[in-house]
């Protein structure tokens, strides 16, 4: 009779044991869920940036910094008043070791194309090329962690039309 009473006690403790596993299960479910919500703070937010052109074959910006993997608006505005043919800017952002004077110069071959060499390798990404009073964008990827260059392909612009993309 004792024997049985000693059975039945340790398969109560089971289950009740079985029930703290069950717990245990469940709590490891939250952390799971909290570490993807962590991954999802973790990963950069959509940044827009704005550049301008101007008449005077300026950029307002040197320099512009996203984030690896950042969804990137790029806002390109053509602050001036003189026509595409005249004064046309453009943003180009070039892979990394492409040579932006060879590239510039390959780019005034193309302007059927915008100014962007029918099938280059050598660009990330671009906008259109637009005139005085206008205004164009695009939306890409940030590449990976590096210092990438930027500029306007229309001819002759690249000297004083460049800058650095920096993704952190
Ligand atoms: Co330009």
């Amino acid at each position: 009779m004792k024997q049985i009473v000693i059975i039945l006690a340790s398969a109560l403790m089971l289950m009740s044991c079985g029930g703290g596993e069950q717990k245990t299960d469940s709590t490891e479910t939250t952390p799971a869920t909290e570490s993807k919500t962590e991954n999802v703070k973790e990963a950069p937010e959509a940044v827009t940036l704005t550049i301008e052109g101007n008449d005077e074959m300026k950029y307002n910006l040197d320099m512009m910094t996203v984030k690896a993997g950042q969804e990137v608006t790029l806002v390109l505005k053509h602050v001036g008043k003189m026509a595409e043919e005249a004064m046309g800017h453009n943003w180009v952002l070039l892979k990394k070791g492409a040579d932006m004077q060879e590239f510039a110069m390959e780019a005034i071959g193309a302007k059927d194309n915008g100014y962007i060499p029918v099938g280059t390798n050598k660009v990330i990404t671009n906008t259109d090329m637009i005139g005085g009073g206008e205004e164009t964008k695009i939306t890409f990827t940030a590449p990976k962690k590096g210092t990438y260059n930027f500029l306007c392909t229309f001819p002759g612009h690249f000297a004083t039309m460049q800058g650095k993309f920096i993704v952190e």
